[in-house]
C-alpha cells in the first residue's frame, strides 16, 4: 500500500532507456502468479465513462498501457485515483471533452475504445488513430461500419477520426472479420443506445465476456457474449460498480510456454484454466506435463520438446499473441514445425532476431518453417513488439551464454514486473540502463 499514492505512474519513457540482460540455461522452477488481463483492462477502463457515478476497478494489471489510459481518463475529465497499484477508483461524472489527441494516447491500441466509450456518453468523439505493435495494416473498418451502423457519422480529419450523432440507435452489425477491437468498440457505443443492437460474427476472447460482465454489472443488458452472436439492449443510464478483472490468459501462457521451453517445473496460479485449452493442448503435444487445477496450471517438462504445428485463429483458437512464445519453444524442439499465423498479415518481424541467437526459421508470407536446433545462443536482439519481446526473454532463458533484449518499453506495455516474476523462479534476468544512457549520464 506504500505505493497506493493518489498518482498514476509513467512506465513508458524509462523503459526506453533500459534493457534486459539475461543468464540463459536454467531451468525455472516454482510458483508465478499471473495478474489482471491486459486486454480486458485496456476496454474496460474507457467503459467506465459510460457509467453516471464512481466505479472501482480491481485486480488492474501494473503495466504502462493502464497507465496510459488512466492519463487520458484524467485529460477528458475524469477523477483517477489509485487505492492499491492494482485498484483504482474512477468518477467519470464530469466529464468534459471528447478529444484524444496523438500525444495523450501515443503507441496504445486501446485508444480506440475511447471512439465507442465517448461515443456512448456524448454522441461525440474525435481520436487520433490507434498506434500499438506494428503487424502490417490494422484497419478499422469494421468498427466504423459498426458507429455508422448505430446512426454516426464517421471522418477522418486531421489525422483524426471523428464520430458523431444527433441520437444512436440499435441496429444489426454483421462482422466482415472476426475483430476483438470491433467488437468491443460497437458493445461501448450501444450499451445505452435506445432499441436492441445485434453483433454477428462476434470475437469470443474472454475479455470480451469480461466487458459484458462488467457492463452488465453497471446495469446494462448485454446477452451472448463469449458467442458469435452478441446483443444488447440499450438501458438508459449505467450506475457505478465495484469490479475485478480476469486473469490475463497471454501472461499465463507465456510463463507456460517459458517453463516448458526451460525443461522447467511451474506452477501457474491464479489463472481461469478454461482460457488456456488452446495453449495446453499445444504444449502437451510438445511433451509438457501439464496437469489443470481450479485456478491454477502446473507444467512440466523433462525432455527435449517434440516437433508441432500452431496455426493461429480468433478464440478460442490457438491466440495469435501468444504465437512468438511458442515459436521460440519450436525453436528447440527435436523435427521441422510449421506455424502459421492466421490473423495478422505480418507477425514475423520478432523472427530475424531469433535468427541472432541460432533459431532455424524461414519465414514465407504467413507461414514460418521452424527446424529445431539443439541450442540457442545468447546474443543482443531487440523486442519488436510487446509478444515478441516476452519470445526474446524465452529465448535469453534457454539460450546458452547472455542476451541482452532492448527496446523493452513494448515489454512493459504489458507484462507486470516480468523481470521480478522470472527471478522467483529462478531465471537469472535483471533490467540494466543501456550503455548509451550510461555514457550520456557520464559526459553530462
Ligand atoms: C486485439 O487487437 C488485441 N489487442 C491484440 O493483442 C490481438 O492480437 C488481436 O486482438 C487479435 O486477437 C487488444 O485487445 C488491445 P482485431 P485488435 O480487431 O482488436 C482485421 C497484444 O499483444 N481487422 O481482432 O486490434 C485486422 O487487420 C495485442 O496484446 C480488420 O480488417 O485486433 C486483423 O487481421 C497485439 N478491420 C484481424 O481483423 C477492422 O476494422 C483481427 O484484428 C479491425 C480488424
Amino acid at each position: 500500500m506504500a505505493e497506493a499514492a493518489n498518482t498514476i505512474k509513467s512506465l513508458n519513457g524509462s523503459a526506453l532507456l533500459e534493457k534486459f540482460v539475461i543468464k540463459g540455461g536454467k531451468p525455472l522452477h516454482g510458483s508465478v502468479r499471473i495478474s489482471g488481463a491486459k486486454n480486458a483492462a485496456v476496454a474496460i477502463l474507457p467503459a467506465v465513462l459510460l457509467a453516471q457515478s464512481p466505479c472501482v476497478i480491481e485486480n488492474l494489471p501494473e503495466i504502462s498501457d493502464v497507465n496510459c489510459i488512466l492519463k487520458v481518463m484524467e485529460a477528458l475529465g475524469a477523477k483517477v485515483k489509485m487505492l492499491s497499484p492494482s485498484s483504482v477508483e474512477i468518477d467519470p461524472t464530469n466529464i468534459n471533452s471528447f478529444v484524444v489527441t496523438k500525444e495523450m494516447a501515443e503507441g496504445m491500441r486501446a485508444s480506440s475504445y475511447f471512439l465507442g466509450a465517448l461515443l456512448g456518453r456524448l454522441n461525440r468523439a474525435r481520436v487520433a488513430p490507434p498506434g500499438g505493435c506494428d503487424f502490417g495494416v490494422r484497419p478499422i473498418d469494421q468498427h466504423i461500419k459498426g458507429f455508422e451502423a448505430l446512426g454516426a457519422t464517421v471522418s477522418i480529419e486531421n489525422s483524426m477520426v471523428d464520430a458523431r450523432a444527433q441520437k444512436l440507435s440499435g441496429s444489426s452489425i454483421y462482422l466482415d472479420v472476426v475483430s476483438v477491437g470491433a467488437t468491443i468498440n460497437i458493445m461501448l457505443a450501444a450499451a445505452r443506445v435506445r432499441g436492441l443492437t445485434i453483433i454477428e460474427n462476434a470475437a469470443r476472447e474472454p475479455h470480451i465476456v469480461d466487458l459484458a460482465n462488467f457492463l452488465n454489472s453497471m446495469g446494462a443488458n448485454i446477452m451472448g457474449a463469449g458467442t458469435s452472436i452478441i446483443k444488447i439492449r440499450g438501458v438508459e443510464q449505467l450506475h457505478g460498480t465495484t469490479y475485478s478483472i480476469i486473469p490475463d490468459q497471454i501472461e499465463a501462457g507465456t510463463y507456460m510456454v517459458a517453463a516448458a521451453a526451460t525443461l522447467g517445473d511451474v506452477m501457474v496460479e491464479n489463472v481461469t484454466p478454461k482460457h488456456l485449452e488452446s495453449i495446453i493442448a499445444k504444449l502437451v503435444e510438445t511433451g509438457a506435463e501439464v496437469e489443470e487445477f481450479d485456478e491454477a496450471v502446473h507444467v512440466k517438462m523433462t525432455k527435449r520438446p517434440k516437433k508441432c504445428n500452431v496455426k493461429t485463429l480468433p478464440h478460442p483458437g490457438f491466440p495469435t499473441d501468444m504465437q512468438p512464445q511458442m515459436a521460440v519453444l519450436l525453436t528447440i524442439a527435436e523435427g521441422t514445425s510449421l506455424v502459421r499465423e492466421g490473423v495478422w498479415d505480418s507477425r514475423f518481424r520478432y523472427v530475424e532476431q531469433l535468427k541472432f541467437m541460432g533459431a532455424k526459421i524461414e519465414v514465407d508470407g504467413k507461414l514460418a518453417v521452424v527446424n529445431g536446433v539443439e541450442k540457442l545462443k545468447g546474443a543482443p536482439v531487440k523486442a519488436v513488439d510487446l509478444r515478441a519481446g516476452a519470445a526474446m526473454i524465452i529465448a535469453g532463458l534457454v539460450a546458452e551464454g547472455i542476451t541482452e533484449v532492448t527496446e523493452i518499453g513494448h515489454i512493459d506495455r504489458g507484462y507486470e514486473h516480468i523481470a521480478e516474476k522470472f527471478r522467483a523462479l529462478g531465471a537469472d534476468i535483471c533490467r540494466v540502463e543501456t550503455d548509451n544512457v550510461k555514457a550520456a549520464i557520464k559526459n553530462a
